[in-house]
């Protein structure tokens, strides 16, 4: 039976941190569905499209990989898609906290889907759309951060809102 994953997320936007942990997720598993998810305690900057689109283009030409959007319950959607596993990136201590409880309700929800974490690359390990988002919004230099797409989206999406 083919390996397959869900890399769960806000993506809002997609950095270059989320772009590692998929390509570093398909030497361990044979498919990565890359599932945008409602996340209650965020409001978004982008819309679903928006994140959506940013993501296809970034991952065009790898291989393996799906993108979907789904409203609910992580565990139902990777029951609903066959997954055994969810893919997390963990970045520093500060993640760890809301990483294992999210690990363990999602474990308690369905024990037969395992959470699997891959540490970020060193070179991401500071970087988080949140923080991106704030320093694109006053105008600092996220060059090498986010691919260049969103890069530019980001760009657009704070010259209208900043007007
Ligand atoms: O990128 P994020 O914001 O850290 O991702 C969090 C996300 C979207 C994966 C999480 O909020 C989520 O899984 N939302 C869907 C609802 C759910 O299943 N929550 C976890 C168990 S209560």
């Amino acid at each position: 039976m083919p390996k397959l994953a869900i890399y769960p997320g806000s993506f809002d936007p997609v950095t270059n941190g989320h772009v590692d942990i998929i390509v570093r997720g398909l030497k361990i598993f044979d498919q990565i569905i890359i599932c945008i998810l409602n996340n209650p305690a965020k409001n978004a900057l982008f819309t679903v499209d928006e994140r959506m689109e940013m993501l296809s283009s970034c991952l065009n030409g790898i291989k393996n990989v799906e993108m979907a959007t789904y409203d609910g319950l992580l565990v139902d959607y990777a029951v609903q898609r066959k997954a055994q596993a969810i893919l997390r990136g963990m970045r520093a201590v500060s993640d760890f906290e809301y990483e294992f409880q999210m690990a363990l309700m999602n474990r308690r929800l369905n024990r037969d889907i395992q959470t699997v974490f891959l540490m970020t690359g060193l070179r991401w390990i500071f970087t988080s759309s949140s923080i991106i988002k704030e320093a694109a919004r006053f105008g600092g230099n996220i060059n090498g951060m986010v691919p260049k797409i969103v890069q530019q989206k980001l760009k657009e999406k704070f010259s209208t809102v900043n007007l």
